[in-house]
């Protein structure tokens, strides 16, 4: 589905956090919001998924406009949020349950525990699998709850660097199979090259988009994404002068 910002402003106590956002994402474009720490990103997505209400601004998706919550958005919020008294199954489960469906929600979480590499997981609690799985077990819940826009919110910040490598793979070959409009943000560069068609840099107090980067190529490796030091370096100066604003 597409998705459309229009002149959105947010402030937090009186001070203005996000100003004038404007965006169109296409369908089942991948887009990024790449930002510093405080910038105003999960701001941004808490508005999409209706848990903040914007100061002004609109907000559609294929052209209606949406207030408050929808059922158009698929939300993983910065923490991952797994019930620690549920085990890995009932955790995934939770949206569909909710919905009151819980048999094939039952179904399809199974049918898609090999894919997140989780199988054999589905009885364990939270705190018997390593901090990959649950982010994992987390984007799960995310996945199938089915809702076409999937706004993920630093979905491996709080891994170590392999683990987060790895995640930044597994979630480069699901994207094919998952085929949604997809809005992650992060303050991580190389993670925004390797996985974006577009990045929308964030920044300035109040923040607004400085810059928008297009990447069109298909074969992404680890060796392609070393090789762009040039890009890498072009958006770490965007980041850096946008934050320079603020003096
Ligand atoms: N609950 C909160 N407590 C304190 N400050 C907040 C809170 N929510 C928002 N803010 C303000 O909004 C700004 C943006 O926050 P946030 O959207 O969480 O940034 P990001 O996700 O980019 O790190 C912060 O710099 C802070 O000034
Ligand atoms: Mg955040």
């Amino acid at each position: 589905m597409k998705l459309r910002i229009k002149n959105l402003y947010s402030s937090y106590h009186g001070s203005l956090i996000l100003e004038n956002i404007n965006l169109s994402v296409k369908d089942r474009e991948f887009v990024t919001i790449l930002g510093p720490s405080g910038s105003g990103k999960s701001t941004l997505l808490n508005i999409l998924a209706g848990v903040l209400p914007p100061d002004k601004g609109y907000i559609f998706v294929e052209d209606v406009e949406i207030k408050g919550l929808s059922k158009n958005f698929a939300y993983m919020p910065q923490q991952d949020l797994l019930m620690p008294w549920k085990t890995i199954l009932e955790n995934v489960i939770l949206y569909g349950t909710i919905n009151n469906d819980k048999k094939s929600a039952k179904e399809r979480a199974l049918n898609s525990f090999e894919r997140f590499g989780l199988k054999g997981y589905e009885n364990r609690y939270p705190r018997e699998l390593s901090g990959g799985m649950r982010q994992r077990a987390a984007f799960l819940r995310t996945a199938l709850c089915g809702a076409d826009i999937m706004l993920l919110d630093e979905p491996f910040a709080a891994l170590d660097v392999i683990t987060r490598g790895q995640m930044q793979d597994w979630l480069k070959g699901l994207r094919q199979e998952l085929n949604r409009t997809t809005i992650l943000v992060t303050h991580d560069i190389d993670e925004a090259i390797y996985l974006s068609d577009r990045i929308l840099i964030l920044t300035g107090k109040p923040a607004s988009f400085k810059k928008e980067i297009v990447i069109t190529e298909k074969n992404r490796s680890r060796e392609w994404l070393f090789a762009q030091t040039e890009l890498h370096n072009e958006i770490y100066k965007y980041l850096k002068d946008g934050d320079m604003e603020i003096c």
